[in-house]
């Protein structure tokens, strides 16, 4: 089946890229239409595609973009800021800190400020280097979807065993694999990076696929307002939600068209969400680059690292740990 494509809001299509200020588009999507909004918005820092603003005027452009999805977001869903730092004559200021009160007062509730934790970037030269931004990831309600097994990572430890008490002999961690935790060691898309196009500052696919995979059911809708070159509708396409987001520079919207025409037609290259960052120690973990095919999604299965005895676990264990935090 071939996408149903559009440029202006459509319920009715599996994307829809809309070229042109959010705030237009947002008029015409109606209230509770999402499950997810997942972006990184401009970060006043003067990159060419905005313009640098006084600090209480972005944060005034902010507010009313949120307000707005704020109420185009279900019930049960979640917005996922992904923001780093403002720099102000050589001060940082991160921007997670100047936004949550914004967030707060629209009642969202926070449930991780998840690191995002990378190797590469700036060498600064009068403090150290930046090498991590942060996922501010809010619920709209206490009852939001959280399918924590869609995005377990391998135990380090996965054949280690209870050795005394009731449960001895059985597997002491979850055979699924473990919770990923709130620090994601994900690499940043710079020049040598797969997916690296002439966007300054695209998300990682992987980075995004994790968001939709535990945030979000099949034929969601998932929202980036501030869509670049079409990485969420990538991520989100691909396991078969459905992408609606704006982008003011059309030369990105070209361009993320040609990706997502690519990813129809099994040609677009992405890394691979399973592949541990480069250890020259461990060469042998080493995946090759995914190519992706929309035609395929829902059998196009991430390739599996590992593979454990799931027999003799028992699940009780974990479940109450991570209940507990
Ligand atoms: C940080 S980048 C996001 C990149 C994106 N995550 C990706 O993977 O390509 C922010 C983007 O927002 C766009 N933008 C800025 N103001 C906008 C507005 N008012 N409406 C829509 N897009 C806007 C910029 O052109 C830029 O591409």
């Amino acid at each position: 089946m071939n996408l149903r494509k559009s440029t202006i809001f459509d319920p009715n299509s599996d994307i829809i890229y809309f070229c042109g200020d959010v705030k237009n588009l947002l008029g015409d999507i109606p209230d509770e239409f999402v499950q997810l909004i997942v972006t990184s918005p401009p970060y006043n820092i003067g990159k060419e595609y905005e313009k640098k603003l006084e600090i209480d005027e972005y944060l005034k452009e902010q507010e009313k973009i949120i307000s707005e999805c704020v109420r185009v977001l279900k019930d049960e869903g979640s917005i996922c800021w992904q923001v780093g730092n403002y720099v102000d004559n050589g001060e940082i200021i991160p921007l997670d800190i100047l936004l949550f009160p914004i967030f707060s007062k629209f009642n969202l509730h926070l449930r991780n400020r998840i690191i995002w934790h990378f190797g590469h970037g700036l060498h600064a030269t009068n403090r150290f280097s930046g090498r991590y931004e942060v996922v501010l990831w809010f619920t709209k309600s206490n009852n939001y979807v959280f399918n924590l097994d869609a995005v377990r990572i391998p135990q380090k430890y996965p054949t280690k065993k209870y050795y005394k008490g009731p449960k001895k002999g059985k597997l002491s961690g979850n055979p699924l694999g473990k919770n990923p935790s709130d620090i994601w060691n994900i690499p940043n898309v710079k020049s040598n990076h797969v997916e690296k196009t002439e966007h300054p500052c695209q998300f990682p696919v992987e980075l995004i696929e994790r968001l939709v995979l535990s945030l979000t059911n099949e034929k969601d809708w998932v929202f980036d307002p501030f869509m670049g070159v079409a990485s969420t509708a990538i991520a989100s396409l691909l396991h078969n939600r459905k992408a609606i987001g704006a982008e003011i520079i059309e030369g990105y919207v070209n361009i993320g068209w040609e990706r997502i025409d690519q990813a129809e037609k099994g040609e677009l290259r992405i890394r691979p969400m399973n592949r541990p960052v480069y250890d020259p120690k461990e060469p042998q973990d080493y995946l090759p680059p995914r190519i992706v095919n929309l035609q395929s999604q829902i059998t196009d299965q991430q390739p599996k690292l590992f593979e454990n005895n799931k027999n003799s676990y028992n699940e009780g264990t974990e479940q109450t740990n991570e209940n507990n935090i």
